[in-house]
């Protein structure tokens, strides 16, 4: 079951003097320029209803000024909602009192800042350890584990040298091991990317993504680059001017996006680039289960009239590619002889974690839709050429027969 850990009902954040008096405003879809106009009053946050679930990477998108870090900022109470609810696993974060606020901080959510936020004065390790030393946990205690992280993020030798010591990479990594050093289940990350150059960035997204099949943490992660938002993405939200106008899954911001706000951000995506095969493959046409040629020749014809492929599977899973052809050949001789994978063809399998990009060159190449097979063997569905032309954007392709545009191939 998926469970719920952050919940966000009704939240407004207004900031001004008196922000109460601006609320009806707020309310009645006034622009947040025009209240800015005429009241002096900024509407950071205009009615955010929205729920993160238990390990998750949840993305939250938006132009700079759309409210992002005030939305994260709310979830440890570094902000005041002026109208609105925060619960973290059923408790309202407004309720909390000084002391429970404080362990709540300590324990529960730790946050990478864009701009590294390491202490200067403090080594490398003392910088990670420092969440466990503000815990009360003892130094050999902190010392071990605070090494552990830095070697899990490639920093191991670099214990004992001072952050301006280290380039902006390495910095960031610091600031990764010791947000992870204190156990928190919440990571708040406020654009922890950001102020890496691409190649950086990528490999600590790279390095993100593995820490986090392992750890299962929930991470709170801010963008406004939308390549990022996709590839790290359980999900994404997405702000303009303090309000959430769309939130789905990658594939869903991409191939519906709900205003022309998200449309400008994703029109540039390469889709080929962001998309994996899951996303865009339909179910296996025809499974092929027979236990002989007969039987399964039989089983291509039920299954549709000009049915001309199967996939053959039997009890080890996926075996191969059948075709109507074969059998009826295969037949003429005897009928009544087992089904094995001599009469599949050679056409490769794909895995559903692929991205189009990578299958690109095997399903332009193989006049069958391919088959898209899991790590366990089983087949899961099928990719054929014009579902990948569809979804990248040509319509002139309308069968599988189709001549595919070179700009596809290439
Ligand atoms: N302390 C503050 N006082 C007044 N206005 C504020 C304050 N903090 C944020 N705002 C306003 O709230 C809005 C949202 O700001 P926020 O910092 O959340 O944006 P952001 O999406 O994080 O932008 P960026 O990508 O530039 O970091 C802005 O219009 C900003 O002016
Ligand atoms: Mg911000």
């Amino acid at each position: 079951m998926v469970e719920t850990l952050i919940k966000i009902e009704g939240l407004s954040k207004v900031f001004g003097d008196s922000p109460e008096t601006v609320m009806d405003r707020v309310h009645a879809g006034e622009s947040k320029d025009d209240i800015l106009a005429s009241t002096g009053h900024a509407v950071g946050l205009r009615d955010i209803n929205l729920t993160i679930r238990k390990g998750e990477i949840f993305v939250i998108m938006g132009l700079s000024g759309s409210g992002k870090s005030t939305l994260i900022r709310h979830f440890n109470r570094l902000i005041d909602p002026t109208e609105g609810t925060i619960e973290v696993e059923g408790t309202d974060v407004m309720e909390l009192s000084a002391k429970q606020l404080e362990q709540f901080r300590r324990h529960k959510m730790s946050m990478v800042f864009q701009r590294f936020g390491l202490m200067p004065h403090r080594t490398v390790i003392e910088n990670v350890a420092y969440g466990l030393t503000v815990q009360g946990v003892d130094k050999d205690t902190r010392t071990a584990k605070a090494k552990d992280w830095l070697e899990t993020v490639g920093l191991a030798g670099y214990e004992d040298q001072y952050p301006a010591q280290l380039s902006g990479g390495q910095q960031q990594r610091v600031g990764l091991a010791r947000a992870l050093c204190t156990d928190a289940e919440i990571l708040l990350m406020d654009e922890a990317f950001s102020a890496l150059d691409p190649l950086i960035r990528s490999e600590m997204q790279d390095q993100l993504i593995e820490l986090q099949e392992r750890l299962h943490k929930t991470i709170i992660f801010i963008t406004h680059d939308l390549d990022e938002a996709l590839r790290l993405g359980d999900r994404i939200a997405i702000l303009k001017d303090g309000e959430l106008v769309q939130e789905g899954v990658p594939e869903d911001i991409l191939l519906n996006p709900a205003t022309d706000y998200v449309e400008a951000f994703v029109k540039d995506v390469n889709r080929a680039r962001a998309l994996t095969v899951e996303t865009v493959m339909k179910p296996p046409a025809c499974r092929i289960t027979a236990a002989t040629i007969g039987e399964a020749l039989e089983q291509m014809k039920k299954s549709s009239v000009d049915q001309e492929y199967g996939y053959y599977i039997n009890d080890d899973g996926y075996q191969g590619v059948v075709l109507q052809e074969t059998l009826e050949n295969a037949a003429k001789e005897d009928a009544s002889n087992a089904m094995c994978e001599k009469v599949c063809e050679d056409i490769p399998s794909i895995s559903p974690d692929s991205l189009l990009e990578e299958v690109l060159p095997e399903t332009l190449d193989t006049e069958y839709p391919l088959p898209v097979v899991d790590e366990d063997g089983e087949l899961q569905g099928q990719l054929s050429r014009t579902s990948l032309a569809e979804v990248l954007g040509d319509s002139s392709a309308n069968d599988d027969d189709a001549n595919v545009p070179n700009k596809i191939a290439s």
